[in-house]
């Protein structure tokens, strides 16, 4: 081939599997299959180790964890890294004078010197250390304690900023340490929250902790879903390279391929910082991301180590904070919010103030237990702040103006918008409609029931389940079974032809796997996966709904917290209801032929399918080795028995390899499964 098809090739191949890594982790919405994925992904391998030549770091065979789509297994604790050299911190400072005061230590420590500054914004998100070894990303680490931190190097491997290997003209150094900072932007904060509140999961307070809460997960496949983005900002160890200021080594970082700040001003003199402090103060909520003031850093490096650092930071650079824009009104009420999960929220309804560019007339109290602590009174002068920029949020009372006839608020026993009582689980300060049937949380349940991946209800889309509710014709998923066309068909938009459709495509969800329908009833923490781990141990409802905690604690998977939500859920007399209207209306609640049999041959043993077999589609293999009690999972670990591989098999295979699990080939498969 010459050279110009291949280029071409490669380019397409990695623009396409860029996309698929975007829907996969991003979106979470993959359009082609892990197969077809592994395909693209080999050709791009074979092609990039044929011609070397154009095998660059920025592409996506060389980043961990999206590489491997289904692969690498979580870790079950980070190492630790001793830093070479500290990761220390910044002393604070909220006024000009202390920082004129910082400017005459620096003047006392450096009689008659000449030195300038340069000031940054200063990023609120997680510090964190990348190390360089002639060029090659080798360790990414937590600031930790400041001597130890977490090795964090699969986590930061997955951010698309930070480069696998350097860039530039130049031989990279032998060492080359950088500094920075990992956070979140608003948005993706935004968007993340939705996620977790849709899925009952408590959402982050800030982009802060989004940040924090990410890199600390164990496993980097979901890190590589969280929006995150880095800026470095420093060096910590270097060898083979020297920088006189900060400013060209912001320029050398920045040519490594690394991203730092996208504004930072040089400074002549401390006046000169205290303008661009203002300048940054104005525009900083332009940023995508939170900045919560701005650091100023003494340009000229050759003065470091002559200024030495104290216990806790280095006497060459400081923080200045901005005071978070605060406003105080009068709270007028305190209304209760039931989110789609049930949740309980105490919302401040306020007199109109203008803060930090808006007019806010509501603000979250959090919850009741917040509410108790800053003793906050229906009719107090409260405090409100934007929570990280984000939310406003009250944060306190003005207490010198109470008046006495301010009143405290009780959190209603009643849901607000069912009238069904309102419980607070042990150990959790939230309190919540456990009504299913609550209308805050009935749509969202039918929605999720008729799902794809759930009952995969043709024709029953979002707006319908809308119109159904709101008609009043369907008050929890076993009502959608007792539908007649001429309801249906009175609604507005729909047509005899699409009411036949809904019909057909509803009776066709009778049949759906049992998995399925345990999934779709929305217990919580029973997600797909863990529903197919409960099939292969329950042959069907009632033997599921007789098991103890303890019994339910002895499946893959299975935490306490799970094992005693499913458990708890079928002592309601609710949901024991709903589940024997769906059995009357002939929903299957067995587990299908082929599913696992207890005591099967291969009951306890976990196999992994790569590539493609020849006898067999992955559903029939996934089937074949249930049948006889085996369990299926998407990566290899120690605990794996064997990795079936097929053609063109992906990265497990290798991985098979170095753990030294068993590999099979499809003959091999076959007699397995056939003896
Ligand atoms: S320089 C010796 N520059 O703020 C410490 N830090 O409050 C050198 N931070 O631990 C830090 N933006 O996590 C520096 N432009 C910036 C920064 C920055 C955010 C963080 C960093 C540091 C903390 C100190």
């Amino acid at each position: 081939m010459s050279e110009q098809p291949v280029q071409d090739r490669i380019r397409k191949l990695r623009a396409a599997i860029e996309r698929h890594n975007d829907l996969y982790y991003g979106a979470n919405q993959p359009e082609i299959s892990d197969r077809d994925y592994d395909r693209l992904y080999h050709e791009l391998e074979d092609l990039e180790k044929q011609y070397s030549q154009f095998l660059t770091p920025d592409s996506p065979t060389q980043r961990v964890g999206t590489n491997q789509r289904l692969g690498g297994t979580p870790l079950t604790a980070f190492e630790q890294v001793r830093h070479r050299l500290p990761m220390m911190s910044l002393d604070n400072t909220y006024s000009q004078a202390e920082l004129t005061n910082f400017h005459e230590r620096l003047m006392r420590l450096l009689p008659g010197q000449v030195f300038t500054y340069i000031m940054e914004p200063k990023i609120d998100g997680v510090a964190i250390a990348l190390r360089y070894e002639h060029g090659r990303l080798v360790t990414g680490s937590t600031r930790g304690d400041g001597a130890v931190g977490d090795n964090i190097t699969a986590n930061l491997r997955t951010i698309h900023s930070i480069p696998l290997t350097l860039r530039g003209e130049r031989p990279p150094p032998a060492v080359l340490e950088v500094r920075g900072e990992v956070y979140m932007t608003r948005d993706g904060f935004v968007a993340i929250n939705k996620t977790r509140e849709e899925a009952g999961e408590e959402p982050f307070a800030n982009p802060r902790n989004a940040a924090a809460g990410s890199l600390k997960l164990l496993d980097s496949r979901q890190v590589a879903r969280r929006p995150l983005d880095v800026i470095i900002y420093g060096v910590g160890e270097l060898e083979g390279i020297a920088f006189d200021t900060h400013a060209q080594m912001l320029a050398a970082l920045k040519t490594f391929g690394l991203k730092i700040p996208g504004k930072f001003w040089p400074c002549r003199s401390m006046d000169a910082v205290l303008v661009a402090l203002e300048e940054l103060k104005i525009m900083r909520h332009t940023f995508p991301f939170e900045i919560d003031g701005g650091v100023i850093k003494v340009n000229e490096r050759a003065f470091y180590e002559k200024l030495g650092a104290t216990a806790k930071s280095p006497r060459w650079a400081v923080a200045f904070k901005y005071e978070s824009e605060r406003a105080e009104t009068r709270l007028k009420a305190i209304t209760v919010q039931v989110g789609r999960t049930g949740v309980l929220t105490p919302v401040a309804e306020l007199e109109p103030v203008a803060l930090a560019g808006s007019t806010i007339n509501r603000a979250t109290l959090h919850n009741a237990d917040e509410i108790k602590r800053k003793d906050i009174r229906v009719g107090d002068q409260v405090y409100v702040e934007k929570a990280g920029e984000v939310i406003p949020e009250v944060i306190g009372v003005n207490t010198a103006v109470r008046t006495g006839k301010e009143r405290a608020f009780q959190m209603p026993d009643k849901c607000p918008v069912c009238g069904e009582p309102v419980t607070q689980r042990e150990g959790e300060v939230a309190y919540r409609c456990e009504n299913l049937q609550c209308p805050a949380q009935l749509k969202r349940w039918l929605r999720h029931f008729a799902a794809r991946g759930a009952m995969d209800i043709e024709g029953l889309g979002e707006a319908l389940v809308d119109q159904l509710v709101d008609a009043n014709l369907v008050a929890d998923p076993a009502d959608l079974y007792r539908l007649r066309h001429e309801s249906v068909a009175v609604l507005e938009r729909m047509a005899a032809k699409s009411a036949q459709n809904l019909l057909g495509g509803i009776e066709a969800s009778k049949q759906r796997d049992f998995w399925r329908v345990l999934f779709a009833l929305g217990i919580r923490q029973v997600g797909a996966k863990m529903a197919q781990n409960l099939e292969q141990h329950y042959a069907g409802i009632e033997p599921l709904m007789q098991a103890t905690p303890d019994e339910l604690q002895q499946i893959r998977d299975m935490g306490p917290v799970a094992a005693k939500n499913i458990f708890d859920y079928f002592q309601v007399a609710r949901n024991r209801g709903l589940i024997q209207r769906l059995q009357k209306a002939g929903v299957n609640l067995k587990r299908t032929a082929g599913a696992a049999p207890k005591g099967g041959r291969l009951t306890g043993k976990v196999f992994v399918l790569t590539g493609a077999l020849e006898h067999f589609s992955r559903d029939q293999s996934e089937q074949a080795i249930r049948a006889l009690g085996g369990e299926i999972s998407a990566s290899v670990s120690k605990k794996t028995f064997g990795v079936v591989a097929g053609a063109e098999p992906g990265s497990k295979l290798a991985k098979a390899k170095t753990l030294g699990v068993k590999i099979m080939n499809e003959a091999e498969f076959e007699k397995l499964i056939r003896s």
